[in-house]
């Protein structure tokens, strides 16, 4: 498969500031995922320059593969990715509804953005091109192409989760956004239950006489296992030694569930004051969407549960939650993945959370808590997983974890780095190459190309 790939956020943006550019390598599952690849296959991609140094490196050389970018105007950002995507859509495909924020000048504004898009798109493709577009901040350019006359293959990856046909109805323009998506050849989730959402959703709200369960799929994604592995490598324990460690890393996003989690960490030390002392909690938050009102809230919530916490239960020699609110180098994450005793990862809702993986993949002996809103759950089943709604039931989990006999825990881990090896981000694009191969086969033959 010929990769022009399409996504909002670019792998890395360049900054600005007094004079000097920096280099920011972009948070999140998706930019992580399709750089690894992209640097395996070659390709095109084509983002949003987003940096304030971006614009001297509109189309530049990296990795193996060129990024092609385009910029939008504080305008449009603001309509495009702070409001419809991450004000509108976001939200609503996390079941968020009381945060659903709607303006008709937001979609105005994100389809002008898709056009954008849609317009580079058109001006970098080749024939033999098959365009594979990602995420939901570009939903209606599958669409735009089409009434745009391009014919090349088209696949959409969607990594978030995909609401009950009902919920997903209360967007206005869910019938504009469907049937965009359905025009491409194939549409990816990570989990059956966000494809037969989706399957049920067209169904619902679009013309009966498609069979949409033709192009739906369910591919969860996965991450480099051999990279996160590395068995080889001696990693320095970064945490004291004389207690045991509990460890997560998120985006700063509401939709992560980081206030329940300090208040299940509240819940288990009034069950347990015997554990006063004996674990520490390193919270390790990225920053994300800064300059989007709920975010700034969320962090303001999550700062402060954390000093309520800390300030209950610490002593002048322990703080019972280590926070920490920034980027972290790829060389410390892998410390922490391989030398946490507990990761905890218990999001609201998340469409597969690739954290968990590479933590199963990197650990030497750790137990995995997991939210079983966490599409990875569906896969990694001998986590010990958990309600995040629920503080009791969170706090008992981590307490299991804790007390859990290194037999069990190992014999845990064991199973889950087969299934996380044998599903890698090789696995992943070989099953969608295949994918793909059949729908473009199927089309041929019904004479639609
Ligand atoms: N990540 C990173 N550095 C950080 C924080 C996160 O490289 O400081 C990466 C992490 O390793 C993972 C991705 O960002 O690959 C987060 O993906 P996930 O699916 O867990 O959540 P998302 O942020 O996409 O919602
Ligand atoms: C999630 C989304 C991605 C997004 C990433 C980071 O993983 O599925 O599409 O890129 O979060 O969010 P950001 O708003 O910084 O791109």
């Amino acid at each position: 498969m010929s990769n022009l790939v399409v996504t909002t956020r670019c792998p890395i943006s360049y900054d600005r500031a007094g004079g000097k550019v920096t280099v920011r390598k972009n948070a999140g599952g998706v930019s992580n995922s399709l750089d690894k690849l992209l640097s395996k296959e070659g390709g095109t991609w084509i983002c949003w320059g987003d940096g304030t140094g971006d614009r001297e490196h509109e189309v530049e050389s990296h990795n193996g593969y060129t990024i092609v970018r385009l910029f939008l105007t504080q305008g449009e950002k603001k309509g495009f990715y702070d409001g419809y995507s991450n004000g509108t859509l976001w939200p609503l495909f996390h079941y968020f509804r009381e945060r659903i924020k709607y303006a008709p000048s937001y979609f105005f504004s994100y389809e002008n953005a898709n056009r954008k898009f849609a317009d580079a798109v058109s001006r970098l493709v080749t024939e033999r091109d098959t365009i594979w577009i990602h995420d939901y901040q570009l939903a209606l350019l599958p669409g735009l192409l089409r009434a745009g006359g391009i014919r090349n293959a088209i696949l959409f990856t969607w990594h978030i989760p995909w609401v009950s046909g009902e919920f997903f109805a209360l967007l206005p323009e869910s019938g504009a956004v469907l049937s965009s998506l359905a025009a491409s050849d194939a549409v990816t989730f990570h989990t059956a239950l966000y494809r037969d959402n989706f399957v049920g959703s067209c169904n619902l709200l679009l013309d009966r006489s498609e069979d949409y369960a033709k192009k739906a799929f369910a591919i969860p994604l996965g991450i480099d296992y051999e990279h996160y592995s590395n068995t080889g490598r001696r990693v320095k324990n970064p945490f004291p030694e004389n207690r045991k460690t509990i460890f997560s890393i998120d985006r700063l996003d509401y939709t992560k569930g980081l206030t329940d989690r300090v208040l299940a960490v509240r819940t288990l030390l009034e069950r347990h004051p015997e554990l006063v002392g004996k674990f520490s909690y390193v919270l390790v938050v990225t920053p994300s969407r800064t300059s989007i009102k709920e975010y700034i809230n969320a962090k303001r919530e999550l700062e402060m549960n954390i000093g309520r916490v800390n300030g209950e239960f610490g002593t002048v020699n322990w703080v019972p939650i280590l926070y920490i609110y920034k980027r972290i180098s790829e060389a410390s994450l892998l410390s922490y993945y391989m030398h946490a005793d507990v990761a905890l990862i218990t999001p609201l809702m998340d469409g597969l959370n690739l954290v968990s993986k590479e933590f199963v993949a990197a650990s030497r002996h750790g137990v995995l808590v997991l939210s079983k809103f966490a599409g990875s759950s569906e896969e990694l089943k001998e986590a010990i997983t958990v309600n995040p709604n629920s503080h009791g039931e969170v706090a008992d989990a981590i307490l299991l974890a804790l007390t859990m006999s290194r037999e069990e825990a190992f014999s845990r881990l064991e199973a889950m780095k087969a299934k996380v090896k044998k599903r890698d981000l090789h696995w992943w694009l070989g099953r969608i190459t295949k994918r793909m191969e059949l729908q473009i086969a199927e089309r041929e033959e019904f004479g639609q190309v």
